[in-house]
C-alpha cells in the first residue's frame, strides 16, 4: 500500500506542496444584536406567570403537579389524606394489581431496568414480542409496534406516513400528538367539527383530490367529552375516497365493547376497516407506551422510519412484562369491562338527574361536568378535594372558550356509594356556585 507511486504517496506528496496559509489579520467581529436571551421573556411564561398571579388574587387553589403518594387508582393520596379518586386512567382497577407487580419484577431481575438504546441497535427482548402480539391479537391485525411513549406514537406515526403533498383530516378535537404529528409531517392539515362526519364527508369532496395520500384520524373514545364517531360510516368515507383511516383508541381499549376491545368491538364493525389502530399503555394496561395494530407492511415501515422509535430507546422490558399481563388480565377477566359500564351508567344517570351537564358523554369510562366559567370550575374542583373526592378541571385552550369542565374518570372499583357521593356533592357545590358571580367568588375565597 505505501509501494512508491501509490495513490497514497501522490496525496501525500500534494499535501507536503500545499503553500502555508498566510497569516490573517481577525476581522472585527460585528456587534451582537440585542436579542432578548431570558426564557421569561416568552410570552407563554408571561402567560404561565398571569394565571399564577391570578389565582393567588384569588385564594384559589393550582391543581398543576400536586404531589400524589402511592398508586393511582380508585383512591389517590393527596397531601397525606387518601381521597377516592375520580382522576386516573386505571379503568379496570389493575394499577398495583399483585399479578401484573410479579411480572414487572419477573422482567426487571431477567433484563434490568433499561434496554439500553433503539431497539433496532440494542436488540428485542421476549416482554416486547409478547405485548405486541397480544395487541395485534386484539384487533385481529398482522402485526403491531409498541413505542415507549403514547404520544411520540402518534407524532412519529402521522409523520412517517403523510408528506408535503399530502393531506391529514382530524376530527376538531382530536389529540394534540396528532397535531404534532401533522406538523412535522409538512401534511396540509384540516379538521372538521367534533364526530360531524357529514361535514367530514363534504371537506373530502371538496379537497381530497389535489392532495397525493390522505389520512383521516379520529378518537374512539374522546379524552375530554367521553363520546366518539360513527366507526361504520368513517370506514365507508375512508374507501369511497382512498383515505388511510387511523382510529385513536388510547380511551377505547379496556372501556368499550363487551371484552373490552374498543370502538369496533363496541360498535360490531369488522376491526380491519381501519389501517392503523392507535392506542397507549398508560390507561386500561397501567403501563408507559403507546402502540399501533396494522398490517405488516405498515408496522414494517414504522419500525424502521418512524423517528420516535428507531432514534428512541426501547421500553423497560417490565413495562412491556406488566401491560402484556394487564391485557391478558383484560381479557381473562371481562366482568371488569361490565363493572366499569356499570358504573359509569350510574355517574351519567345520576348526573343528568341532578340537572348536570354532561354533554354527549356515552357513559362509559369518561363523564365531563361542563360547568362553563374557569373560576367556577377551578372551585367546584377545590370544594371537592375538600370534601374528599378528586376530579381534575380541564380548561381553556385545554377544551374551547365557555366549557371548562371537571372530567370524572370512573373505575371498575369504585363503588356505587362512592359514585353517588361524588355525584351528589358535586350537583350541592354547583348550585352553591349558580346563584354568585365570579367576582363574589374570587372575593369569598381572598377574604
Ligand atoms: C387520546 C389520547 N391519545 C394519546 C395520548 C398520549 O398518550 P400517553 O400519555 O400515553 O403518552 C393520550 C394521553 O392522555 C390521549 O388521551
Amino acid at each position: 500500500m505505501s509501494g512508491k507511486g501509490s495513490d497514497l504517496d501522490g496525496l501525500l506528496g500534494m499535501m507536503r506542496k500545499v503553500p502555508a496559509a498566510p497569516a490573517r489579520q481577525a476581522a472585527a467581529a460585528p456587534p451582537v444584536p440585542a436579542y432578548d436571551v431570558g426564557f421569561e421573556t416568552l410570552p407563554q411564561y408571561q402567560q404561565i406567570k398571569f394565571q399564577r398571579e391570578f389565582a393567588k388574587f384569588g385564594a384559589l387553589d393550582v391543581p398543576y403537579y400536586r404531589l400524589h403518594g402511592g398508586r393511582s387508582g380508585d383512591t389517590a393520596m393527596i397531601g397525606n389524606r387518601e381521597v377516592v379518586n375520580f382522576a386516573s386512567y386505571d379503568y379496570l382497577g389493575l394499577n398495583g394489581h399483585p399479578e401484573i407487580r410479579a411480572a414487572g419484577e419477573a422482567a426487571l431481575a431477567t433484563y434490568g431496568s433499561s434496554v439500553s438504546a433503539s431497539r433496532i441497535s440494542a436488540g428485542e427482548r421476549q416482554p416486547h414480542r409478547d405485548l405486541e402480539a397480544l395487541l395485534a391479537r386484539n384487533y385481529a391485525t398482522e402485526d403491531c409496534i409498541a413505542f415507549n411513549s403514547g404520544h411520540a406514537a402518534g407524532v412519529s406515526t402521522i409523520a412517517t406516513f403523510l408528506g408535503p403533498k399530502d393531506l391529514i383530516v382530524h376530527d376538531a378535537l382530536i389529540h394534540n400528538c396528532i397535531m404534532v404529528g401533522a406538523q412535522l409531517s409538512g401534511a396540509a392539515r384540516r379538521n372538521f367539527p367534533h364526530n360531524d362526519l357529514d361535514a367530514l364527508e363534504a371537506l373530502l369532496t371538496a379537497e381530497r383530490g389535489r392532495f397525493g395520500r390522505a389520512m383521516i384520524v379520529t378518537e374512539g373514545l374522546f379524552s375530554m367529552d367521553g363520546d366518539g364517531p360513527d366507526l361504520a360510516r368513517l370506514v365507508e368515507l375512508k374507501k369511497k375516497h382512498g383515505c388511510w383511516l387511523m382510529i385513536d383508541d388510547a380511551h377505547g381499549l379496556g372501556v368499550l365493547g363487551k371484552t373490552g376491545k374498543g370502538l369496533f368491538e363496541h360498535q360490531n364493525v369488522d376491526p380491519a376497516g381501519v389501517d392503523l389502530w392507535f392506542g397507549t399503555l398508560s390507561k386500561s394496561l397501567v403501563g408507559c407506551g403507546g402502540y399501533v395494530a396494522g398490517n405488516a407492511v405498515a408496522v414494517d415501515l414504522l419500525k424502521h422510519h418512524a423517528p420516535g422509535f428507531v432514534y428512541s430507546v426501547g421500553m423497560p422490558a417490565s413495562v412491556a412484562a406488566a401491560s402484556a399481563k394487564a391485557l391478558e388480565l383484560m381479557n381473562a377477566e371481562p366482568d371488569r369491562v361490565a363493572r366499569l359500564a356499570a358504573n359509569s351508567q350510574r355517574f351519567l344517570k345520576r348526573a343528568k338527574a341532578k340537572g348536570l351537564d354532561t354533554g354527549e358523554a356515552w357513559g362509559y369510562g369518561i363523564i365531563p361536568v361542563i360547568v362553563g366559567e374557569t373560576v367556577r370550575t377551578l372551585v367546584l374542583a377545590e370544594r371537592l378535594l375538600a370534601a374528599g373526592f378528586n376530579a381534575f378541571p380541564i380548561l381553556p385552550p385545554g377544551v374551547p372558550e365557555k366549557s371548562a369542565r371537571l372530567r370524572f374518570f370512573l373505575s371498575a372499583t369504585h363503588t356505587p356509594e362512592q359514585i353517588d357521593d361524588v355525584v351528589d356533592a358535586a350537583a350541592t357545590i354547583l348550585a352553591e356556585l349558580s346563584d354568585v358571580s365570579v367576582q363574589s367568588i374570587l372575593k369569598k375565597s381572598n377574604s
